[in-house]
């Protein structure tokens, strides 16, 4: 027996400032895979989010509506809640970075960071609205580029000749706030010294904490020497105070990752467990961060950085996906195809979107494209024609001409030892989120399954009543394949999974591919998934549009 593992389990804490996204589920369906195959292999994972309350942008759209921060987070929150819960996504805790457990540990983590001699101050001079009375951040000035004279360029960089620049380089620039011309101001900040912990990175990441193509990355910018970490903002701004500093706070990236600690303080507190041992420097507990590619560095070096420091644990992995395009192009608002969550709630069964997402992720940080035709096809045809058909084809006669009971034996042995033994090459995949390739495996065991009935002919055999045995024997190994099946896609389809434990009485485990089904009673059927129509399509694309908004 192996030993159970205990794993803290977190995602990307999405910004409460904004109804998520096809993007968002991407990563948390990836996540949930994961956590879901983790118990199903009876090891304890604790899985963790949040949402990611603090910063500018969250500060304006509830100044706004009219509404304090707090009742603008607090009602984001309730959204992205009702959002997971409907996509399946089982998060044993979901919290907010604004919270007293997170305030305490950034202040605690800042004090030892400061006493480790890893803080200073300087003073830097930056854009300021002097009508708004606010510093602005990079993309909070616009203006002409000042290397190809482009108009309508953010403060950081161009997008027309890839320049990069301070936004009061800008030729004519602007706040974006309130469109007057921004002034230079000096101020105080706080910097992490992330050029001390250079020598660490480099080690720390290449233990095989991130994937090769991500390593190569962090590699460059390693090359390129990190500069310190400017962690503080000044305000106006929605976030924590600094201690010591009355208008000075935390920047949003600061205290996010902490949320990570804060989030599990708080589960713990509720399940009884002792917080401060998981994130000591040697905890054996692993920690998995799900992220996607735009937030490494926060992640690989930033994060790391503070952590060692602060002489707590380290990340086990951090595991790096891409981005969603859909049909080949990046969501866009004017395309139509900035789908949300809800859009795609409204109109279609979240499994499918899963089971999709789960055949073509892997372990790489390419980008997966959502293409609607081909999502159409493959879920009607591997889902509904292929997998819940094979039971739908097998079940009846077993409930009608067996009273329900599967035969004492199986009718092909051999075949049903290689889907058994199968199991290993899909605990692998799944362990290492090579999902499409598990995906891949299964499928094509369905198509061995629906083969072995098509050839095997039961309802044709039973026309005649002296071939009862024989057609109960190949039904109910058709059902003992489908079982099998079922047990490898359950991390991916737990709604279709659980309907068909009722189907087959019986709650399936992993371990229960080791043995098959025989001599049980199984129930009646009912259909278990329907097929996708185009209908469905057109309206969810009609609601991105502002259909139903
Ligand atoms: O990029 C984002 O959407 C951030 N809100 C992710 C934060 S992850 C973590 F560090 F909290
Ligand atoms: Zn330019």
């Amino acid at each position: 027996m192996n030993k159970k593992r205990q794993i803290i389990v977190t995602n990307a804490l999405p910004y409460a400032n904004s109804a998520l996204h096809l993007g968002h589920i991407l990563e948390y369906t990836q996540t949930d895979i994961w956590v879901r195959f983790q118990r199903m292999k009876k090891n304890d994972c604790f899985y963790m989010s949040a949402d990611d309350a603090h910063g500018t942008p969250i500060m304006l759209t509830a100044s706004q509506k009219g509404i304090s921060p707090e009742e603008h987070i607090h009602d984001v929150k309730k959204s992205h809640e009702a959002d997971f819960r409907d996509f399946l996504i089982s998060v044993d805790n979901y919290y907010s970075t604004h919270s007293s457990e997170n305030k305490e540990l950034c202040e605690s983590i800042f004090e030892v960071l400061k006493k480790n001699d890893h803080i200073e101050e300087r003073e830097i001079s930056q854009a300021f609205d002097s009508k708004e009375n606010i510093f602005l951040a990079d993309r909070y000035v616009k203006g002409t580029c000042p290397v190809c004279s482009a108009e309508n360029q953010y403060g950081d960089n161009c997008e027309i000749c890839g320049a990069t620049y301070k936004p009061l380089d800008l030729k004519n620039p602007i706040s974006v706030l309130s469109g007057e011309t921004p002034i230079e101001k000096e101020s105080k900040h706080y910097f992490f010294k992330l050029s001390n912990f250079s020598d660490f990175l480099k080690k720390w990441l290449s233990s095989g904490v991130v994937e090769e193509g991500i390593e190569n990355k962090l590699s460059e910018w390693l090359e390129e020497g990190l500069n310190d970490w400017d962690i503080s903002r000044d305000a106006p701004y929605f976030g924590f105070n600094i201690p010591g500093e009355s208008d000075k706070f935390f920047y949003v990236w600061l205290d996010a990752p902490i949320g990570y600690i804060a989030t599990f303080q708080n589960f713990c507190a509720k399940a009884n467990l002792d917080f401060k041992e998981f994130w000591k420097s040697d905890s054996p507990t692993e920690l998995y961060h799900f992220i996607g590619k735009d937030i490494i560095n926060f992640h690989a070096l930033f994060w790391p950085a503070m952590l060692k420091s602060a002489n707590m644990r380290l990340p086990t992995k951090i595991c790096v996906h891409g981005f969603v395009t859909i049909d080949g192009s990046k969501m866009s608002k004017s395309r139509g195809t900035f789908i949300l969550a809800r859009d795609y709630l409204n109109n279609l069964n979240p499994e499918y979107l899963r089971y999709y997402y789960a055949s073509k992720l892997s372990n790489s940080a390419e980008d997966i494209d959502l293409n609607l035709e081909d999502f159409v096809q493959k879920v009607n045809s591997d889902l509904v024609g292929k997998v819940v058909n094979l039971a739908s084809r097998c079940s009846k006669f077993i409930t009608k001409g067996n009273s329900g009971y599967l035969h004492s034996k199986l009718d092909d042995e051999v075949l049903w030892n290689k889907f058994s033994a199968a199991s290993v090459a899909i605990e692998n995949y799944y362990e290492n989120r090579s999902f499409s390739k598990a995906m891949r495996e299964i499928l094509s065991l369905t198509d061995l399954a629906n083969e072995y009935i098509s050839k095997k002919e039961p309802w044709r055999l039973n026309k005649d009543p002296k071939n009862k045995d024989k057609v109960i024997s190949i039904c109910s190994m058709g059902m003992n394949l489908f079982r099998l099946i079922i047990i490898y896609l359950k991390p991916v389809t737990p709604v279709l999974a659980e309907r068909s434990e009722l189907l087959l009485n019986e709650k399936l485990h992993w371990e229960s591919a080791q043995s098959p089904s025989i001599n049980h009673k199984i129930n009646e059927f009912e259909p278990l998934l329907h097929r996708i129509q185009k209908e469905d399509i057109k309206s969810m694309l009609d609601s991105a549009n502002g259909g139903s908004k």
